[in-house]
């Protein structure tokens, strides 16, 4: 494939002529990356199994690892699903937003879409320009995150490109994305709700919307969400995570280590080493893959994480970092 093209789009206000091109990609069964308000996604028809497939294969994706749909708003999400259960009504009121609600899948929905299962994850994202594309494309689009399998998520059109130039068609780029890790899924489709990935929209938000507990994501297995794998969102450069600032001191941080410090205001590594604080958990969300991006462009030795506290506030990122890292 020749390289990739990018249009650059304002994330706001889109130039519709723009947004008409990437639609006529993706009707042509082509590939777009486009911006949600959480990471980039890769875009292609849902409905079209060889798109989804060129999905697949452009990232190096494991075909059991199912793809989110990207609809317009509740109204087309709902034509996606075979049954639409009262938890998903009620919570399909937090969209747009960074939120996947997963239902009995309808049959326009090609089962490579959803690796076999009979399932969908569907997500009215926030973002102008991505419901813009969704609704020039009249058609909702799987899209995972617009990464190759197991690295970082993109924020922004450059990590896209960084993995993807040469393997996807389009990429509209619309600056940096504003949430900075994926949405929450959350399972609505047997009786009890589960969480299957912490992200933007809270447990305790869930559960005031829902008024009733959910299932936390250790319940639920690797059958129920077969794309949570342990190690995931990984830096190319070994990193290690410890929970506390004598944890850290004892691995013995050098010039040659990278620090990221998160949630502890205050704490000083060691003065000779790089380190980058993040100390609150909406910026430290925001930030967190470029930081990781970042970290593996300076080829450090290590990168040492300083994990933040096992608190609500951090549960999403607390996740992320897990799969980034290994204990120190
Ligand atoms: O924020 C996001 O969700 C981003 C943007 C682009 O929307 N997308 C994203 O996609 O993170 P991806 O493919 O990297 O992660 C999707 C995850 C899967 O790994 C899987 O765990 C879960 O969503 N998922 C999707 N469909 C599912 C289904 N039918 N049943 C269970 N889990 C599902
Ligand atoms: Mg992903």
């Amino acid at each position: 494939m020749p390289r990739t093209r990018t249009l650059a789009v304002h994330p706001a206000a889109p130039d519709p002529a723009a947004l008409a091109e990437a639609a006529a990609v993706v009707r042509a069964g082509g590939l777009v990356a486009f911006a949600t308000e959480t990471v980039y996604g890769l875009g292609a028809d849902a409905t079209r199994a060889e798109a989804v497939q060129r999905i697949f294969e452009a990232k190096g994706r494991p075909p059991d690892n199912p793809l989110i749909v990207h609809a317009a708003d509740v109204a087309m999400a709902r034509r996606y699903a075979a049954a639409w259960p009262a938890a998903a009504e009620r919570l399909a009121e937090l969209w747009p937003g960074p939120l996947t609600i997963v239902v009995p899948k309808a049959d326009l929905v090609p089962s490579i879409t959803s690796a076999g299962l009979p399932t969908v994850g569907l997500r009215v994202p926030l973002p102008a320009v991505a419901r813009g594309l969704v609704a020039a494309a009249g058609v909702a689009l799987a899209a995972p995150s617009a990464n190759r399998s197991e690295h970082v998520s993109p924020t922004r059109a450059e990590h896209v490109l960084a993995d993807l130039d040469g393997r996807i068609d389009l990429v509209l780029d619309s600056g940096p994305t504003t949430r900075g890790i994926e949405s929450t899924v959350i399972d609505v489709s047997e009786a009890v709700p589960r969480l299957l990935r912490p992200g933007p929209v809270s447990v305790a938000e869930l559960e005031a919307w829902l008024g009733r507990p959910i299932e936390a994501p250790a319940h639920a297995g690797p059958a129920r969400s077969p794309g949570q794998r342990a190690r995931h969102y990984a830096p190319r450069t070994p990193a290690l995570r410890v929970c506390s600032l004598a944890e850290l001191e004892a691995l013995a941080p050098g010039p040659d280590d990278v620090v990221l410090v998160l949630g502890h205001p205050g704490a000083a590594p060691h003065p000779s080493t790089r380190a980058i604080d993040l100390p609150d958990p909406e910026s430290a969300a925001r930030r967190l893959y470029d930081v990781l991006r970042a970290c593996d462009g300076l080829a450090p030795r290590r990168i040492l994480v300083l994990m933040p506290p096992d608190a609500p506030a951090w549960h999403a990122v607390h996740d992320r970092l897990r799969r980034a890292t290994v204990p120190g």
